[in-house]
């Protein structure tokens, strides 16, 4: 891309922070690259977005996870509008709360019942209480990132650029934060030493796949859940990006293993804020006598869209074709980078792979020069329906200039 400007995305930028803390409220989504990246979105349309000074993208962000279908799809964008003309919610719930929890009911093996929240890492901190209550323990093992809120210990798996992982602890009172472990995946014979010391203390496991080590899961997810079994330790899923992408169940599926209860957020609404906490029926009722509650749990727009895309998803292979386009798409991005000598590679799955830049490559030079060249990539580049085969290959040969550019 020629004559690449993003003065006025950055103009704008520039007056928010004056204002918005941090610039942004997700942290993951703060530009760093001072005009070598967009710091704002302005709108979107199946796989393509555009910022503020019309530069149009391949979008791989995908607003970090949540959109599996595409921007602006029509069969969810009229399910928003044909609700949004009924109303928002209500003060009872509206009966599309529990159809959409029938439906998860029957799309999710762990799900007897479920309930909603807004965010991923609020039903994890629901799971969280849950599990001390059932249990009556007090320790909690994490693996990966599973939200700000239980960033109680060792936030493994997220830490912000420019930011010192143990500022993160800053704010959690020591006694808190020595009931979380933090545990990493597919080390199993870290897992059974914490458990040989701890095993009757540990309430629950909370694990969310590590993506570029995901293929070890079919060892170890069964391990854990054999572990936690033996141990009376509840077993909690992180679905929050697997779930509708991995497959439609998440790592329950993709690795036959029946949690106790499981987070679904990102995916399942294409975008709209909405996660659902669900599990063994027991433990999900009693979040009414440890009151876990929101006003919000219920909101209608986030439902209706739950509910297109699981028709969307019966009505089309939506994981087979995210996995066949985002074959397509790495394995000749891992053609180029190879034929290339450069040092970059794409690990894990297809579908949440995990960017690697060797010591040679620096990842900011690779992000700029994709930006340069209209693809706005992510560590753990996404894609989603509405990247078709025509994108596919105009992906490769932005990807073929970019390669060209840095090497
Ligand atoms: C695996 C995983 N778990 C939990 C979360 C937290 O979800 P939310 O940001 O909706 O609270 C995220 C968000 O990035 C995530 O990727």
């Amino acid at each position: 891309m020629m004559n690449y400007r993003t003065d006025r995305s950055w103009e704008r930028y520039d007056h928010s922070t004056r204002y918005l803390g941090c610039g942004s409220s997700t942290l993951s989504k703060a530009a760093t690259m001072r005009h070598e990246e967009p710091p704002l979105i302005e709108r979107g349309e199946g796989c393509r977005v555009w910022d503020c000074d019309g530069n149009e993208y391949i979008d791989f962000a995908n607003a970090l996870g949540p959109i599996t279908l595409g921007h602006a799809v029509p069969e969810i964008n009229d399910a928003i509008a044909a609700q949004l003309s009924l109303g928002i919610v209500f003060g009872r719930p509206h009966p599309l709360e529990g159809e959409v929890a029938e439906l998860l009911c029957e799309a999710v093996p762990c799900a007897e019942r479920v309930r909603f929240l807004k965010t991923g890492g609020e039903a994890i901190a629901a799971c969280i209480k849950i599990a001390r209550h059932a249990t009556g323990r007090k320790r909690i093992v994490q693996s990966g990132y599973n939200g700000w809120i239980n960033t109680l210990s060792r936030p493994e798996g997220f830490v912000p650029a420019g930011v010192a992982a143990a500022s993160l602890s800053r704010g959690i009172p020591a006694e808190i934060a020595a009931l979380h472990t933090s545990l990493p995946w597919a080390d199993a014979n870290a897992w059974e030493r914490v458990f040989a010391e701890y095993g009757d203390e540990i309430a629950a496991v909370v694990v969310a796949a590590n993506y570029a080590e995901i293929e070890k899961g079919h060892e170890f997810v069964p391990a854990i859940r054999r572990l936690t079994e033996r141990h009376g330790t509840l077993l909690v899923f992180d679905e929050i990006v697997t779930g509708f992408r991995l497959a439609r169940a998440g790592i329950q599926e993709y690795f036959g293993v029946v949690p106790d209860l499981a987070v679904f957020a990102k995916g399942m609404a294409n975008g709209m804020p909405i996660s659902a906490y669900l599990g063994k029926g027991d433990l999900i009722d009693s979040s009414k006598e440890l009151g876990i509650s929101s006003t919000f749990g219920g909101e209608t727009l986030s439902l209706a869209a739950v509910k297109a895309v699981m028709a969307f998803y019966e009505k089309h292979d939506v994981i087979s074709h995210l996995w066949e386009t985002a074959s397509a798409i790495w394995n000749g991005a891992t053609e180029l980078f190879r034929s290339a000598g450069l040092e970059i590679e794409l690990r894990g799955a297809p579908v949440c792979p995990m960017l690697w830049f060797g010591d040679g490559v620096s990842s900011d030079t690779f992000f700029s020069a994709a930006c340069r060249n209209g693809l706005l990539l992510y560590h753990v580049p996404y894609t989603t329906f509405s990247h078709r085969k025509a994108d596919v290959a105009e992906t490769l040969d932005r990807l073929a200039s970019v390669v060209r550019q840095i090497s």
